[in-house]
């Protein structure tokens, strides 16, 4: 399959995939390419924006190999009298065959991971961070390979214009916008049982009048446990139960604990925070510093959290319902709106941007930019954040990423999982939390 990253510009993931049909008929192969070119898009830009660079990458491509009329029969042939931003929406239907294609042109041209020089050779990719964590917890199909437990919410974003002196996104300026959101839990076993120090997570996706998407997806640690895509890679591994006993393997984790004190350090500081009881009181980290730049063109490092509102309870032992965080979240949701301060904290030059496993120091200033409220809660099959891919490289014009390579992985992971579970979508069985159980406990 294709691999790139945001570091890859168009172009050069244009002439990469031609260059993987070097040797037989562009003709005959364009198909594949195509297929190819669809992957490094959604790698890229996430699947709404693949949709717009498709028309785009076909009309360069075939400029440069002069078989228009193949392209755009190709897509055009399968979908007939659909205007081309349908056909696009459509291509998702494609995505299987997309998929098996591209696979034959792998094994036919012996295509490597690592061809054409994109990526570096020791950082894994997209795609076998996506086997890996298929590795070690199944396939359960038409999952997240991550984060597969969660259920849908939805409300609304009060910004208060306080951000607008960093950031012109207009999501800052003062005013409403709605947002979509999934609560979840880490691990990729979709029928885990919720315990109290499984890492929790929220993915939030605003979107404001103009068009412009902001999508985050956060966990409650106030640092992640690595620095870099490639010990985290390790350390799945390294982790991965035995299924003989339900826990890792001592030795495995031994070393790898050896291998990577400044991760034991690190979890030591994380697992000594007090945990909430249940979601709605819990703080949530986007942890990655980013880069904010405002109308006058000056540019912060921020990072940013969300602050709950509810009032804090420490978690108790798990009770016996299996998914009692899911079911205290729909009914805390349905006696009032729960509701979290959404703080940026304003970094200094100098502060480390690279590093998810180091915080800033304490006195930073904290700036709060308004309030997120949630009040409504849907099931899985229902709820339009199961098909959404919160990429946290989605950011608006005023945000942008920092130089943290563990941010940019994610993009091209959350790519692969998104594509798998998409095309899977047929096979998914029922979430844990089913839409009855949702009706039941509003
Ligand atoms: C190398 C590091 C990481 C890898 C490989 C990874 C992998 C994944 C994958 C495969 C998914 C499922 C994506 C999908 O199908 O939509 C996921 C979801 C998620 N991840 Fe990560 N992740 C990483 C780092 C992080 C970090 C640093 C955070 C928090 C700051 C985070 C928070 C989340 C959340 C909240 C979700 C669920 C989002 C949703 O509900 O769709 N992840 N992750």
């Amino acid at each position: 399959m294709a691999q790139f990253t945001q570091r890859n510009g168009a172009d050069e993931v244009d002439a990469a995939l031609l260059e993987r049909a070097s040797g037989f008929t562009r003709r005959r192969l364009f198909g594949a390419a195509a297929a190819n070119v669809a992957e490094g898009y959604l790698e890229l830009f996430g699947f709404e924006r693949s949709l717009t660079n498709m028309r785009k990458v076909i009309a360069r491509t075939t400029r440069q190999t002069g078989i228009e009329k193949t392209a755009v029969r190709a897509f055009r042939g399968k979908f007939p009298n659909v205007e081309f931003a349908e056909l696009c929406k459509r291509l998702i239907c494609w995505l299987p065959k997309l998929a098996l294609i591209s696979l034959a042109l792998m094994a036919i041209t012996g295509t490597l991971p690592y061809s054409g020089g994109l990526l570096s050779a020791q950082e894994p990719t997209g795609d076998q961070f996506a086997d890996r964590f298929e590795e070690i917890n199944g396939i359960h199909p038409g999952f997240r390979r991550n984060h597969a437990k969660g259920i849908g919410v939805s409300g609304f974003f009060e910004s208060n214009g306080n951000g607008v002196r960093l950031s012109s996104a207009a999501v800052f300026k003062p005013g409403r916008v709605p947002i979509i959101g999934r609560f979840s839990l880490d691990g990729g076993r979709p029928y885990e049982a919720d315990t109290p120090d499984t890492r929790r997570g929220l993915g939030l996706q605003f979107s404001t009048p103009n068009g412009e998407l902001w999508r985050t997806a956060m966990i409650n640690f106030p640092l992640f446990p690595v620095r870099t895509p490639e010990i985290f890679f390790e350390r799945l591994l390294a982790f991965k139960q035995d299924p003989a006993t339900g826990r890792p393997d001592p030795v495995a984790v031994k070393a790898f604990e050896e291998r990577h004190p400044e991760t034991v350090a690190v979890l030591k500081v994380i697992l000594n925070e007090p945990r909430g009881s249940g979601f709605g009181n819990t703080t949530f980290f986007a942890l990655h510093a980013f880069l904010f730049t405002n109308a006058k063109g000056k540019t912060t490092p921020v990072r940013w959290l969300l602050k709950p509102m509810q009032p804090f309870e420490a978690a108790g032992a798990a009770p016996a319902d299996k998914n009692y965080l899911f079911h205290d979240l729909i009914r805390q949701v349905r006696e009032q709106p729960l509701r979290w301060r959404l703080i940026v904290i304003v970094g200094k030059s100098g502060d480390p941007t690279n590093d998810p496993s180091v915080g800033w120091p304490a006195d930073r200033e904290q700036v709060e930019v308004g309030t997120v409220t949630i009040d409504r809660v849907q099931a899985e099959e229902d709820s339009a954040a199961t098909d959404t891919n919160f990429d946290p490289m989605t950011l608006p014009p005023g945000m942008a990423p920092s130089d943290d390579p563990v941010l940019k992985i994610r993009s091209a992971v959350y790519a692969r999982s998104f594509a798998r579970r998409i095309t899977e979508k047929k096979q998914k069985q029922p979430s844990a939390i089913s839409r009855a159980d949702v009706n039941k406990e509003q």
